[in-house]
């Protein structure tokens, strides 16, 4: 019993307008119809992936992931009832502002909102257009992109989104970090994207470390980093290669203080032939901080 992608979230930050902008301004998303909600932007065909809400948190509040249908959906109920997690059902209002056939909802050992739900709304009607000339996000089966959570409890994490949810591991990175010591971070997948969830086994501060966006072209990368600087809006990291999915990324910092990676050209995973894999870096190139 396993999630088959994440395919929303939900920002909880003090100046949604802001937040908006940048995403529609930066990183060339597309404004959804306020029929689907608002404050909400679109990436490819759905009606909305990412919704920015007003909050005083600047952080992650809650996070949509997908199953095929209602018989998957009860599955998941069950399955979830059964490893002992809290989950609440039957809230048609929470469906309509999500968009969705029906959903679930519960909550992560750290507090997040996590939502699973079948039946999203699409707007094959109104093409994606990105307002920057984007062309296009890497998305479909691999759903929106990845997260990276910060856990109080790495074990509790894990039994969460491992067996609950479903989550597989693809690899680990280990390293050593000379203010804190040894530091390892697990990377997850529940299709083919390498990574839909990455758990880091410390909290600082907000919840969301960052979120990632897969651009369909290299050349949209560096547009992107364009914008960023000609926003004057923080690199947090330099362009550079992932050791574990490969993709060629850099790093913003959004209004809300968390990061956005925004990449290219991520290697996939089969579930048949990945082994799991020990890093000792989480780059081969760049990814520099503070530079
Ligand atoms: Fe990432």
């Amino acid at each position: 019993m396993a999630v088959q992608a994440l395919s929303y979230f939900g920002v909880s930050v003090k100046r949604p307008d802001e937040w908006i902008k940048f995403g529609t301004d930066v990183l060339g998303l597309m404004a959804a119809d306020d029929g689907d909600g608002a404050n909400r932007l679109r990436a490819d065909h759905r009606a909305w992936r990412i919704a920015a809400n007003q909050g005083k948190e600047d952080d992650i509040a809650f996070a949509g992931f997908e199953v095929a249908d209602a018989a998957a959906l009860a599955g998941m109920h069950q399955h979830l009832l059964g490893q002992g997690i809290e989950v609440t059902a039957g809230n048609p209002d929470l469906a309509a502002d999500r968009g969705v056939i029906d959903l679930i909802s519960c909550r992560d050992p750290d507090g997040l909102d996590i939502e699973i739900f079948h039946g999203a709304a699409e707007r094959f009607e109104k093409p994606f257009s990105s307002p920057q000339g984007v062309q296009g996000f890497v998305m479909a089966d691999q759903g929106l992109g990845h997260i990276v959570l910060g856990c109080n409890d790495i074990a509790a994490a894990r039994r969460f989104y491992v067996d609950g949810l479903g989550f597989r591991l693809s690899d680990v990175i280990r390293m050593e970090i000379p203010s804190a010591g040894p530091l390892e971070l697990e990377f997850y997948h529940c299709n083919p994207r390498h990574h839909t969830l990455a758990l880091v086994p410390v909290r600082t501060g907000k919840r969301l470390r960052h979120f990632m966006l897969q651009a369909n072209s290299m050349d949209d990368v560096g547009f992107a980093f364009d914008r960023v600087l000609a926003a004057g809006a923080p690199v947090a990291a330099t362009l550079g290669r992932h050791t574990n999915d490969h993709m060629i990324s850099f790093y913003a910092q959004t209004p809300a203080g968390f990061e956005v990676e925004f990449g290219y050209g991520a290697r996939t995973v089969d579930d048949d032939t990945w082994h799991v894999a020990l890093h000792h870096k989480p780059s081969t190139w760049g990814h520099k901080r503070g530079a």
